[in-house]
This record gives structure tokens, C-alpha cells and sequence, in this order.
């Protein structure tokens, strides 16, 4: 019997050849501080100190250890913490917090040994970068993680520990925040989903006998629909349980009819290509955006086209045509085309199901926690007040959590079958394959300015490779940018044998981005206008307008040489883009307040995906009450709690700030009434001190409607959208449960590049972005999202594609050594500016920054590439052989 020691405790190893470090430690200790996340030794999440070196866990047979020392999260810094966990909390380097305990690891050994040899130099990032390269944080917190480690180094954080601007910090920093796939109960079985080989098939023959029969197997379940139909690799098609669930997926019988099929936007348009969906079964395709989809014609394997937000679009075709046909310099016209982008959150889609009697409790990894308690109870037909859905913390979503996913519906079925617990955990292959992505694109534009200088006409029409899923709005939002005198916005699906997309942060915003920030930018250079001068005059939105010039007042704008001033290997642009986004928000949300035994409780049932929804609602309501943030306890992360909204489309501040300033009036006008003494005269802490002396009360407040906006320009986009935006409108509240709100949340980015002409790499070396979403409820947090948005968007700009094989409709990028994220030496210098005004008509004055933060990336880097080579990137990723390809001026095949 071979032994370890880990934390300083004597610990038997399993007998178990095949037991990896990681499953030891997470399921036989419950230091589930040490995460899993890719399984492949890419992400570095599961690190652990061996003998004080780090090693990734996920690799490490546990029989290799023994006799050796293991440090996990747990076992770093005690009761005092370690330097580099106060530098991590108090700098906010961390966001869903799945990756921060490996990076924690990672960067305590690394402080430890370079205050050994080097005392309190201050690392440079390439040494920083260097040293936690073999980690990856979706979230992309890697600015301030790169900070946090440095400062550490410094000696600034060998004193005390800080407050930090994040609530639940600590949780994160010490792997004590506890995440749905970190659950586990008394008796809780393994579930396995058993997926489909073929990209389009009919199930003829479903034997689960053999599998029932192994011993360990506790229950089986099919989840196969009514028609029999797989119409994507990886379509779920039975779950089983237990760690035996493997041996015993292999054993279930299945008999295949092999139907033809159809991969890829460009099969999929063929004159005779397989069709996926028949008439009657186009209800089974998915939603690739956040509303529901409208009624659009469907032709063989292309639905729309969806072209309701167009104006005048005959005059467009007309105006182009004249254009084209006279070569009119000033028409610009274009296809571009970018690759689809997994979410790969680091925490999985998980679930965890039990039933106590009728009643039924799960945790989930989800980005909705009231909505799918009610989407369960819908499915299942039972009351809400029988089902919880619990998500203490969540590790990113980025959009890919947003409904009822597989994973919950087989939890749930197995646990029922089985009377026991049930977890399903999605592994890293299938989640990179089937928990959905940002489908793949392509867009045609044509832009005409005027000869006086005007946007005369304006066409985009955009196909989305949606595979099997419908609902793709892409050109329909460049109708709320750049007014022109005509605009043709058209939008297309493209369905074919791929697993669905899904809303991903934006949906249809970076791509549209890419193509028409793109065009304005080969407008300007036409029309020898600098390009924010251009945007200024074309976009009439205030909120861009103040950012356009806080954009030209950049030295590095000014400063900007273009590519016919530069010779060599080496050649450095900057490029300019705008973005924007819906300001949603959520009628119906709800938060209550209260004072129990002294302390005030602010509760509301929504989640915290790494975006901070705890500490907005801490900052607001201590603001309020003249408090510290950390005098408020937040409870959020349980549908029991009262009505709160998604974390989607970046409505969560926006839906939860207005009715916590509400329920605070009421609170305070119940205190007053109630207190038997008015405040100590004189003293600053009045409501402390009230608070503290009241008797248990409660309050709770609704969402209410916006006022009329006074700040200067801010319109509804709806109205500006016409009959066609009213509808949208009502529809988006009637269906989809979401407000669309007045004034747009707007974004301008600068980037600076260098491309590397030999060898065709492009390294972000600058990004100013700009950012006007009204008050800032959390600016620490707030700063933090702007950071991650960007280094999404360098993801999406420069590495990240989904790839397929056109012949069997396998995912190829089905691992994160594969699917390439950024890392932390991808990260530039970030400058985020905040510009507050433009909201004072929502009550706070506060609106979501996720989505609009992202959009502009794509393009300012691309348009810095532009301006540093003099050739111009229609497709992403940009990677070194299409850069190389393009300075050839030769498309890659
Ligand atoms: Fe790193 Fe979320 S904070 S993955």
C-alpha cells in the first residue's frame, strides 16, 4: 500500500494502475480546489506543487506520487494567505475563477523562486508570460493576473491582506468557491451520453439490455426523439451511469441507417445537397441567438431570406449596380468570411441531479438559474416550487448556458431511473463539439458614400453556417450604425450536419463587425479622410461620438505611420473600429432586501458567470446605506430565491440595479418607521448603526421601466428601426422575456499591431478600447470584462477556428491543444477608457459591458494590419499562412 503526502496529511494511494493524481485528489479528498478542465495537460487548471515543482495532475499517474509531497490550492498560504492570493484578490485577476487556483499554483512557485534568487526585482511580462504560459483563462483575466504576479514580486503584497473589489475573491484565490461539477452527494452516480458517429443517421435498432445487464450499471435511459433522427456527430443517444458507464456505453446495441448528408456552408447551398431537416421536423433545429426566431421561408437547406430591416433596399440594388457598372473608385465591395468560435468555458456544462421524494434539486453550471428551474418544471410538468436549480459559482459561459441543456435532461432522467444522485459532466472533446459555438460566416457588402461625402447606399448580405440550428441575425444589426440613405441588410441560415451553433457574447455583432468596420475603414482610405473623422460624420450616435473623439486625441493614432512609410521585416499599423450592442434588460427581475439578526441580505436568483453580478449588487446596495461592499451579504445562485434574470445579452446589471435601488428606499423607509431611536447625531455611519438595532424586515422591488432619456440624441433603437424595430421589439418582450431598452452601448477601439512579414505572425502590441455603458456599478470588475472582451476578440481575431472534416462532419478541433485560445503571452497592453454619461434614464444609470466590448476587436485588428502591410484580411482566423498568403495577394485554397 503506497502512500503521499498531500497538505502535510499522510494519504493512502489507490491500488488502482490506471488512477490519475487529479481524480485522487478531486474524488477520494474532496480538495476539489484542483480543477479539470481540458484532460489533456493544456490548460494547467488541475496543477498541483509535487515535491514544490508544479505538474499538471490531469496527466500524473496517482502511483507516481507515492512517497512524494503534493501541495494543492488548499495548502497554499493558510490562514495569513500567500502573497500572490492577496495580489490576485486585491488586483481582481480572476473573473468565473475555474482557472485561478492552477494559476495560483503556478505563480506561487514562481514568485517563491524568484524572491529567492532575484529579492523584490519586479519580473517583466515576458518572464511572467513565460513562466505561466502553460495555463489558459477563458475568461481572459491574463492583464491583471500579469500585474498581480508582478506587484507580488515587488513585495507590495507581503503585508496584510486587502479588501478586494471582487465579494467572492477569496473563495476563488484559496479553491473554496465551490462550482456545479465540484458537487458531490452521498451516493452519487457517473452518467455517460452516448453520441452518434455519423453525421446523419435513423436509428433503427436501440438495445440498452446488455448495457443494463454489467455489473455497476444502475440505470439506462434512451433520449432519442420521436422521429429516430441524428442529424449531427455527437448527437446524444442514451445516457448510462457509474464509472463503469464507458465499458457499458460500448456494450448498448445500435443499428444505424446511414442517411445522406450535408457539411458546411458551402454543401449545404448545392442544388441537390441532402436536406437536414424535412418540413416537419424543422422544429428540432436550434437557436443560434438570445431572442426567438421569427417566421422566415425556408428553401431546401436555406432559411430567409430575413431581410426585414432593410430601407429603400431597391434603391440600394440600383445605386450599386450604377456604381459597378461605371467603376466608381468610391464603391467598395467585398466577401468575408470568419471561422466558427467554441465558447470552451474551462468549467464544463455539468449537471448534478437528486431527488428527495418528488422533490428534485439541480446544481448546474448555468447562466440562467431561474429560467431553467422554470424550463424543467415546463418540461416535466411539475410544479416550480418542486424543483431548485443551485449554481454557486459558474465557470464561464459566455453564451453556451443559456437553456436546457443535454446534460441536465440526462442527469435528470438517469437520477430518476436510478434513485440516486447523477452527474454529468460534458468531457472536453464533446464540449468543444457539441455544447454549441458561434457559427461560421459569410458576408457580402457593398458600401457607396456619396459624392458629397455621405453613406449613400449600404448592403450586407450575410450567411450563417449555422449547422443544425436557425435563427442567425447578422446584417440586420448594422441597421443600427451608420444611417444611410438606403440599406440592404440581409441574413441567411445555412443548416446543414454539424452540431447547432449558439449565441456566443454578441451573437452575429463580431462577425457583422469584421465586414463593416472593415469597409468604412477601405471607404476612408478612398476617400483620403482619416477613418475616425469618417465614423464621426457617418454615425450620429452620441454615445460613439464622444468616444470617436477621445479616439483621435490617442498619440498612437496620431502617430501612425501606414505601410507605404515603412520597409523591412517588421512593420507596425493601428486600425480603428466601433462596436455596439443592444442594452437589454429583463422585465420581471426582482431583488430583495432584508435585515436578519442585524445583517442586511440582498438576494435575487440570478448567477455569477465571472462577470460580478455579487459585487454589483454588494457595491449598490453599500453605497446606498453608506457601507462597506463587504457588510452586505449577497445571496444569489438559487431558484428558490426570488424572480432574478439570465446572465445573457449583458442584461444582468441593467435588470438588477433599478430594482435594488428601489427595494433600498423601501428598506430605509421601513427602518425609519420601525426605529425606536433616531441616528447618533454626528455619527457617519448612520444606517450601520439602524441596521444593526432593526428588527428583522424584508422588501422586495420589480424591474421598473426606463424614464425618458434626457441626455442629449439617445434614441430608441427600435423607433429608429421603424414598424419593423416595434415589432422586433415586442416580439423580443412577448417570447424571449427581454426589454430593449433606449441608447446603445457603444465601444471604439484602437489596436496597434506588428506583423511579421517573413513569417507571417501578427502581434497585438496596443489596444486602447473605449467604452460608454453608463455608470459603472463594479469599475473593477467592469475593467476586468473590458480586458477578457478584448482578449476574446484577439482570439477571434488571429487563432480560434473550428474545424471540420467536409467528409464525415467530425469536429477536428476537439481538444484545447487543438482549438487554440489565447494564452498569456498573446496579452498587449490594454488602456480601458470609461465614459459614463448616456444612460441617466435608467434608474442607476448602469447598462452591461460584455458583449459590447468584444465586438470591435476583429476589425481594428484587421484594419491595423491594413495599415501596416497595405493588404487587406477578408477571412479569420488571421493566421500566419492566410497572412502570408495574403501579402502574396493569393487566397489560401
Ligand atoms: Fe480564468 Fe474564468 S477566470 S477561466
Amino acid at each position: 500500500m503506497s502512500t503521499v503526502t498531500i497538505n502535510g496529511r499522510v494519504e493512502t494511494l489507490p491500488d488502482d494502475p490506471e488512477a490519475l493524481l487529479v481524480d485522487v485528489i478531486r474524488d477520494n479528498l474532496s480538495l476539489t480546489g484542483t480543477k479539470l478542465a481540458c484532460g489533456a495537460g493544456v490548460c494547467g487548471a488541475c496543477t498541483v506543487l509535487l515535491d514544490g515543482v508544479p505538474v499538471v495532475s490531469c496527466l500524473m499517474p496517482a502511483k507516481a506520487v507515492a512517497g512524494s509531497m503534493i501541495t494543492t490550492v488548499e495548502g497554499i498560504g493558510g490562514t495569513r494567505l500567500h502573497p500572490i492570493q492577496r495580489a490576485f484578490m486585491t488586483l481582481d485577476a480572476l473573473q468565473c475563477g475555474f482557472c485561478t487556483p492552477g494559476f495560483v499554483v503556478e505563480a506561487v512557485a514562481f514568485h517563491d523562486g524568484w524572491r529567492k534568487a532575484k529579492g523584490t526585482a519586479v519580473p517583466s511580462r515576458e518572464e511572467i508570460g513565460a513562466a505561466l504560459s502553460g495555463h489558459l483563462c477563458r475568461c481572459g483575466a491574463y492583464d491583471n493576473i500579469l500585474r498581480a504576479v508582478a506587484e507580488a514580486c515587488s513585495g507590495r503584497f507581503d503585508g496584510d491582506e486587502t479588501v478586494p473589489p471582487r465579494l467572492e475573491a477569496r473563495d476563488k484565490v484559496t479553491g473554496s468557491a465551490k462550482y456545479a461539477v465540484d458537487i458531490h452527494h452521498d451516493g452519487q452516480l457517473e452518467g455517460l451520453i452516448v453520441r452518434s458517429h455519423v453525421a446523419h443517421g435513423r436509428i433503427v435498432e436501440l438495445d440498452l439490455a446488455p448495457a443494463r445487464a454489467m455489473p455497476g450499471v444502475v440505470a439506462v435511459v434512451s433520449l432519442l426523439g420521436d422521429d429516430r433522427t441524428v442529424r449531427y456527430v455527437g448527437e446524444p443517444i442514451a445516457a448510462k451511469d457509474h464509472k463503469t458507464a464507458r465499458d457499458a456505453a460500448a456494450a448498448i446495441g445500435i443499428k444505424c441507417e446511414q442517411l445522406p448528408s450535408v457539411v458546411g456552408l458551402d454543401a449545404a447551398r448545392k442544388p441537390g445537397a441532402a436536406l437536414v431537416f424535412e418540413k416537419s421536423s424543422r422544429k428540432k433545429a436550434g437557436n443560434v441567438s438570445e431572442g426567438s426566431p421569427a417566421p422566415a421561408p425556408w428553401k431546401h437547406n436555406v432559411r430567409g431570406p430575413s431581410g426585414a430591416f432593410s430601407h429603400k433596399a431597391k434603391k440600394v440594388r440600383n445605386a450599386i449596380a450604377a456604381a459597378a457598372q461605371t467603376h466608381d473608385p468610391l464603391l467598395v465591395e467585398g466577401v468575408f468570411r470568419t471561422a466558427g468560435q467554441s465558447h470552451s468555458c474551462l468549467e464544463p456544462h455539468v449537471t448534478v441531479a437528486r431527488f428527495d421524494g418528488d422533490r428534485l434539486t439541480v446544481h448546474v453550471s448555468t447562466q440562467v438559474v431561474f429560467h431553467l428551474m422554470e424550463l424543467i418544471a415546463k418540461r416535466y410538468k411539475v410544479d416550480r416550487n418542486k424543483v431548485r436549480v443551485i449554481a454557486d459559482h459558474v465557470g464561464g459561459g459566455f453564451g453556451s448556458k443559456a437553456s436546457l441543456g443535454i446534460d441536465t435532461i440526462a442527469a435528470i432522467e438517469l437520477a430518476r431511473e436510478a434513485k440516486a444522485p447523477v452527474r454529468i459532466a460534458i468531457d472536453r472533446h464533446d464540449e468543444l463539439t457539441v455544447t454549441g459555438h458561434r457559427p461560421a460566416t459569410e458576408i457580402n457588402i457593398a458600401l457607396l458614400p456619396s459624392r458629397e461625402g455621405g453613406l449613400k447606399a449600404l448592403s450586407l448580405t450575410a450567411y450563417s453556417d449555422n449547422g443544425a440550428a436557425i435563427n442567425s441575425t447578422i446584417a440586420a444589426l448594422a441597421r443600427l450604425i451608420y444611417p444611410a440613405e438606403a440599406k440592404e441588410l440581409v441574413d441567411f441560415d445555412v443548416i446543414s450536419n454539424l452540431p447547432p451553433g449558439t449565441a456566443f457574447r454578441a451573437p452575429g455583432g463580431p462577425p457583422m463587425a469584421f465586414a463593416l468596420e472593415q469597409a468604412v475603414d477601405e471607404a476612408a482610405l478612398r476617400m483620403q479622410v482619416d477613418p475616425i473623422s469618417l465614423r464621426k460624420r457617418w454615425d450620429t450616435d452620441p454615445n460613439r461620438q464622444r468616444l470617436y473623439d477621445w479616439a483621435a486625441g490617442l498619440d498612437v493614432w496620431r502617430n501612425a505611420k501606414g505601410a507605404a512609410a515603412q520597409s523591412g521585416r517588421y512593420r507596425r499599423g493601428v486600425g480603428v473600429a466601433a462596436g455596439y450592442w443592444l442594452y437589454l434588460w429583463q422585465p420581471g427581475s426582482k431583488v430583495e432586501l432584508a435585515i436578519k439578526g442585524g445583517r442586511l441580505v440582498a438576494s435575487t436568483a440570478i448567477q455569477d458567470i465571472g462577470t460580478g453580478s455579487r459585487t454589483v449588487i454588494a457595491n449598490t446596495v453599500a453605497h446606498e446605506f453608506g457601507l462597506e461592499p463587504h457588510e452586505v451579504e449577497v445571496r444569489i445562485g438559487d431558484s428558490n430565491l426570488i424572480e432574478g434574470p439570465g446572465s445573457g445579452g449583458s442584461r444582468t446589471t441593467a435588470s438588477v440595479v433599478p430594482p435594488a435601488l428601489l427595494a433600498i428606499q423601501k428598506l430605509k423607509d421601513a427602518i425609519e418607521k420601525n426605529a425606536k431611536q433616531k441616528p447618533t447625531p454626528g455619527s457617519n455611519a448612520p444606517w450601520r448603526e439602524l441596521i444593526a438595532a432593526s428588527a428583522d424586515i424584508s422588501v422586495s422591488a420589480t424591474r421598473p421601466e426606463d424614464n425618458k432619456p434626457t441626455f442629449p440624441g439617445v434614441r430608441s433603437p427600435l423607433k429608429e428601426a421603424g414598424l419593423m424595430g416595434t415589432i422586433f421589439g415586442w416580439m423580443m418582450r412577448r417570447f424571449s422575456n427581454l426589454a430593449i431598452g433606449a441608447g446603445v452601448p457603444s465601444s471604439v477601439q484602437v489596436i496597434e499591431v506588428e506583423v511579421d512579414t517573413w513569417l507571417g505572425h501578427v502581434r497585438v502590441l496596443n489596444v486602447h478600447t473605449g467604452i460608454a455603458v453608463g455608470k459603472l456599478a463594479a469599475p473593477a470588475l467592469a475593467r476586468s470584462q473590458a480586458t477578457g472582451s478584448v482578449i476574446q476578440g484577439i482570439g477571434y481575431a488571429l487563432y480560434e477556428g473550428r474545424e471540420v472534416d467536409p467528409a464525415s462532419g467530425d469536429i477536428l478541433t476537439a481538444g484545447l491543444e487543438d482549438y487554440r485560445i489565447p494564452g498569456i503571452a498573446d496579452t498587449p497592453n490594454i488602456d480601458v477608457h470609461f465614459d459614463e454619461a448616456g444612460f441617466d434614464h435608467v434608474l442607476g444609470g448602469s447598462v452591461g459591458i460584455g458583449e459590447v466590448a468584444t465586438v470591435p476587436t476583429s476589425p481594428a485588428i484587421a484594419n491595423a494590419i491594413r495599415n501596416a502591410i497595405g493588404v487587406r484580411a477578408y477571412e479569420l482566423p488571421i493566421r500566419p499562412a492566410r497572412l502570408i498568403a495574403i501579402l502574396n495577394q493569393r487566397s489560401v485554397a
